[in-house]
This record gives structure tokens, C-alpha cells and sequence, in this order.
């Protein structure tokens, strides 16, 4: 079998320079459910086609609950995506997620409300309902775990994401909540993001980073200031981007 093209989306830690030479897709931020947050970007890595598109937009213009998700996953599927791997910033709950861990979770919980959910908005597209027993494909996250342990990166092969609304962060209260609602991790955009990708076909599954303790974890007098700790991650984002090429160099 033919290595499949895999389609990265970058969060806030990405740029487009993610991959040297990369070339835009002309019109590819054009599709039916409206203009995608960023064209899709196309180059060869490990002699495999690789896609990506910036799930902010340049300039980091789309908050999360305005992220146009199904814009975003329609413009990958179009341009020959069959495969999708998100990256995404996370704050800890559980105690093995702190700052710099990488997890790559495998259930979540959808706590937004009102965002552009689906690609079955009806009436005209019809009506489907897909199992969504497991969020993330089980596949493409063991292909990463494995990926992680040639290239020597530690992650977190398992985790509950849970998704909030945003933009602002959250209460200790709700913090305090989710963490007794078996949530492990808590972040903004891997909804409806990973159900739109479902919907289309698109094998998906996360890689997420923590760049915080959650609110109220670990206490601090000034709160948590998101700029600065998404800011003071570099070497983890090397060792994303390092797990993301060895995900690449192994092939299907
Ligand atoms: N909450 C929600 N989303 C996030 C956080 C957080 O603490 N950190 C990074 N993304």
C-alpha cells in the first residue's frame, strides 16, 4: 500500500514554517461550510506527502470557539488528506501531565456550546449520527506512540481531554469538577474538531501539549498566565515536532 498522505493541524505552538519548503494549495481555503482558518500547505517529508494547515490562522486571528472546523477538516480531506494529526496545548489535571508532559489522549469530553459542530447541518445535507465510542483513531495514536519511542521522546500514551469553551480559562471550581469527572487534561480546540474529522472519514487523533497546571492545581498567587507559559515552551515544541517526524519516517 501506497504511504497515505498525513495532514497536520498546527495549534498555537505552530507556524507555518513547520516544514522548509512547503508550498500553499492555491483556493484551498475555499470549501462549502466557508473559508478555512489557513490555506492547506503541501511538501514531502520522508518521501511522504504531509499537508498542513494552521487551526489559529497566520497571525493566530481565530480564538478557539471561532475556529472553523469544518471549513478546516473539509480544505484537508479536499487537498487528498487521509489521515489527520492534531497538535494541540493542554493545561494538567492529572498528576502525571504537568508542564512539559506530550500525551497522546484517547477519550475526551465535549464541553463547548455553540460552535460550528458538523458537516450534517441539515436539512439539505441530511441526517447522520457516527459512533463516536472512541474520539480518537486507534490506529494512528499506537503509530504515534511508536513513533515516540524510536525517536526517545517520553509521552503519555492515554488521557482524558477535556473540552471547554473558551477563551477564557477556567474556575479552580470547574477545574475541581472535571478532575472529579475523570478528566485528565483540559484544553479548547480538539472539539468539534475531532468529530468533524470522524464525520468526514479522516482518521484523527491528538498529540497534546501541557503548558500549565489547570487552574487551581498547583496554586499560585498571580494565577496563571497563559501567555507567558505557551511562550516558555520551546524545547518541548522541538520534541513535538521530533515525535511528529518520526510519526512521518515510519510510514503507514
Ligand atoms: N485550560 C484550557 N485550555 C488550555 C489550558 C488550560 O489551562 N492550557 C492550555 N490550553
Amino acid at each position: 500500500m501506497a504511504d497515505r498522505t498525513m495532514a497536520l493541524i498546527g495549534g498555537s505552538s505552530f507556524d507555518s514554517g513547520w516544514l522548509p519548503g512547503m508550498a500553499e494549495i492555491p483556493g484551498s481555503r475555499r470549501t462549502p461550510y466557508g473559508e478555512a482558518s489557513s490555506p492547506v500547505w503541501e511538501g514531502i517529508l520522508h518521501g511522504r506527502r504531509v499537508l498542513f494547515l494552521l487551526r489559529h490562522g497566520e497571525g493566530h486571528r481565530y480564538p478557539p470557539h471561532a475556529v472553523p472546523s469544518p471549513a478546516n477538516l473539509w480544505a484537508l480531506r479536499e487537498a487528498g488528506a487521509d489521515e489527520v494529526v492534531a497538535v494541540a496545548t493542554v493545561g494538567g489535571i492529572s498528576p502525571r501531565l504537568g508542564p512539559g508532559a506530550i500525551v497522546i489522549p484517547d477519550d475526551l469530553v465535549d464541553c463547548t456550546r455553540g460552535r460550528a459542530s458538523t458537516i450534517y447541518t441539515g436539512p439539505e445535507t441530511g441526517v447522520r449520527h457516527i459512533d463516536f465510542t472512541r474520539p480518537f483513531d486507534e490506529g494512528v495514536r499506537a503509530r504515534l506512540g511508536a513513533a515516540a519511542g524510536r525517536a526517545g521522546i517520553p509521552v503519555e500514551s492515554s488521557g482524558v481531554y477535556w473540552c471547554t469553551e473558551g477563551p477564557r480559562l477556567e474556575t479552580a471550581a470547574e477545574v475541581r469538577a472535571i478532575r472529579a469527572l475523570g478528566g485528565d487534561m483540559v484544553g479548547m480546540t480538539a472539539c468539534p474538531e475531532a468529530a468533524v474529522a470522524r464525520e468526514l472519514g479522516l482518521p484523527y487523533a491528538l498529540v497534546s501539549l501541557s503548558v500549565n497546571w489547570a487552574a487551581g492545581i498547583a496554586e499560585s498567587a498571580s494565577g496563571i498566565d497563559f501567555a507567558l507559559v505557551a511562550g516558555g515552551m520551546e524545547e518541548k515544541n522541538r520534541s513535538v515536532r521530533a515525535l511528529l517526524d518520526a510519526f512521518v519516517a515510519g510510514g503507514c
